[in-house]
């Protein structure tokens, strides 16, 4: 189990939020990947393509590859497709996420561990507030995320944050600050990705390394797509339009609770809410709330 974080390219600087205006304008938002991300390390491993509606990670034994968005978000519906390391991907994490700067940073993440071909990735989520995380659950895929690219989502708005695979809602972490669990609320945070090797954990807990004969390792992104409340120098703007405003708002409908069952009944392998072991002196409050 991965309880601690993984080696995400850190910055030590830290944030001060003087206050937060909400306004409200109307915005396409059309994804490009030159105009709403920056290729921050890997030393040519990451590539924008075919305009800007393309971008491929790489790893290879000298490095992996990584980008975050330009924009800083402060809640927002964000969609991104992604095609996994296809074949051999043992060793490998492709990791994507939302984080802010800072101990005491909130993030919400995806990462995928890759696997010897035929052997199931695992998706293993998780939420940090106010620099707390240890809130793992890992899933398998219904589908070999290999082959074609899918959608993960993250819909963070002020009630809760939910993960969503192809639309279907595999997570939700609800607000819970009545009862004294902090929720993102005030810190903006950036969109990272970054596809490097973690053969010392990833797959079966370490066992299996990465086969380098195999690389370089590359996944693929396309069709960024934010409803999004962009930060910008103190204030943040939101961006939607009449019919999709809604996201603000937005919480699981029945239908929406019956996927989430769904999907933690058949594919959830990890669940930190039932790790009575890992927390010998009681599980998380949220858990029991949730
Ligand atoms: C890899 O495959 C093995 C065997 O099916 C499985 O136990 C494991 O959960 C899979 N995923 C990872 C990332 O280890
Ligand atoms: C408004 O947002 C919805 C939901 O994302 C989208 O389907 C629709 O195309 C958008 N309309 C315009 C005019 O951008």
């Amino acid at each position: 189990m991965t309880s601690s974080s993984p080696s995400f390219p850190s910055t030590s600087a830290n944030m001060f939020v003087s206050f937060l205006a909400m306004g409200v304008l109307v915005v396409a938002a059309v994804g490009n990947f030159n105009q709403d991300f920056d290729i921050t390390w890997g030393d040519g491993r990451a590539k924008i393509l075919e305009n800007g509606q393309l971008l491929t990670l790489s790893l290879d034994k000298t490095s992996g590859s990584g980008f975050r968005s330009k924009n800083q978000y402060l809640f927002g519906k964000i969609d991104m497709q992604l095609k996994l390391v296809p074949g051999n991907s043992a060793g490998t994490v492709t990791a994507y996420y939302l984080s802010s700067l800072g101990s005491a940073h909130d993030e919400i993440d995806f990462e995928f561990l890759g696997n010897l071909s035929g052997d199931p990735y695992i998706l293993h989520t998780n939420v940090f507030t106010q620099g707390k995380g240890n809130r793992e659950q890992q899933f398998y895929l219904w589908f070999d995320p290999t082959k074609d690219f899918h959608t993960y989502s993250v819909l963070w708005n002020p009630q809760s944050i939910i993960f969503y695979v192809d639309g279907t809602p595999i997570r939700e972490f609800k607000n819970l600050e009545s009862n004294g669990i902090a929720f993102p609320k005030s810190q903006p945070m950036w969109i990272y990705s970054s596809l490097w090797n973690a053969d010392d954990w990833a797959t079966r807990g370490g066992l299996v390394k990465t086969d380098w004969s195999q690389a370089p390792f590359t996944a693929s992104y396309r069709n960024f797509n934010a409803q999004a409340c962009i930060w910008s120098s103190g204030s943040s703007s939101c961006s939607s339009n009449s019919s999709s405003k809604s996201w603000l708002t937005q919480s699981l409908d029945t239908t929406g609770q019956a996927r989430i069952k769904w999907v933690q009944q058949n594919y959830m392998i990890y669940n930190y809410c039932t790790d009575t072991k890992r927390f010998p002196q009681g599980l998380p409050p949220e858990c029991s709330l949730a």
